[in-house]
């Protein structure tokens, strides 16, 4: 059974499969039949695909329940994060039209809101978006929200050079480096000239698990702050600046990485 043909069979499936879903299913069923095996399996060749990686990567980040605790128990750290980390590098930017990726139960959004004439918020899971359309359904202030629910990657639900910032916080440090190569694109895409962008994302590359981020330090992912530099590089975008965190039992661990599109006399920095 551990043979090449074994190996396409299974890529081929997966290409075929109507969904993500059930190509997983499927390499599961086979991972269990193998489990008694020596050595590398054929499951763990194919994880070295990209595109299965990918999907595995959003199969893992897109069950809701997961974040539920998580919500409320982070809403206290806001003001101080806020304050301390993110404005000061955000407050020069253009807040006319905001991205945000991963929005959970709204609470960057809510900070975001206070500066933003209109914000799209795009998770991959419906559950945050559902707290975040009850959060803000009355909202008194002049900013105008849409929710939309994505494919994890992709964001054609927004317009092609529309956004004036792109906001994440939180969320995508657990975005698997294709994932994050993906969504980079569509930066790439939707940005204006001269729009700004502000990730906070993995940097614990090479060093994350081969099996699940799950398995990481605070469920960082194989991302790094070089792969983010040259990603950006291929999309049409300029790093402005990469500025490395460190919690205090992980070095390293994760990075914030801001960015303009094409022209040189674009933001930088507050
Ligand atoms: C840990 S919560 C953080 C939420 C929010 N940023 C905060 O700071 O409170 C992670 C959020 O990111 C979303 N998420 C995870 N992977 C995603 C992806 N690939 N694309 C869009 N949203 C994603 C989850 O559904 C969840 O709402």
């Amino acid at each position: 059974m551990r043979s090449g043909m074994m190996k396409r069979g299974l890529g081929i499936l997966t290409s075929l499969l109507p969904g993500a879903q059930s190509a997983r299913r499927f390499e599961r069923n086979m991972k269990e039949c193998a489990v008694s095996d020596q050595g590398p399996s054929d499951f763990d060749v194919v994880e070295d695909n990209e595109q299965v990686r990918l999907e595995k990567n959003l199969e893992d980040c897109a069950v809701p329940e997961q974040w539920c605790s998580y919500f409320e128990m982070a809403e206290g750290w806001m003001q101080e994060s806020w304050e301390k980390i993110i404005w000061p590098m955000i407050r020069g930017a253009d807040f006319s039209n905001v991205l945000e990726i991963g929005p959970g139960a709204g609470r960057n959004t809510a900070m975001l809101a206070q500066h933003a004439k209109e914000i799209h918020c795009v998770d991959l899971n419906e559950y945050p978006l559902h707290k975040c359309r009850e959060r803000f359904a009355n909202y008194p202030g002049a900013c105008v929200f849409h929710f939309h629910q994505n494919d994890g990657h992709t964001l054609p639900m927004i317009r092609d050079g529309s956004i004036s910032m792109i906001y994440s916080w939180d969320s995508m440090v657990h975005c698997s480096k294709e994932v994050m190569h993906s969504y980079i694109r569509e930066f790439g895409r939707v940005l204006r000239v001269d729009g700004f962008g502000f990730i906070h994302h993995s940097n614990f590359g090479e060093a994350s698990s081969k099996r699940s981020f799950k398995e990481n330090p605070h469920w960082r992912t194989d991302m790094s702050k070089p792969l983010f530099l040259q990603y950006c590089g291929r999309s049409g975008l300029r790093c402005v600046e990469q500025r490395v965190i460190n919690w205090v039992e992980a070095r390293d661990l994760d990075c914030i990485s801001t960015f303009t599109k094409g022209s040189e006399s674009g933001f930088i920095g507050a």
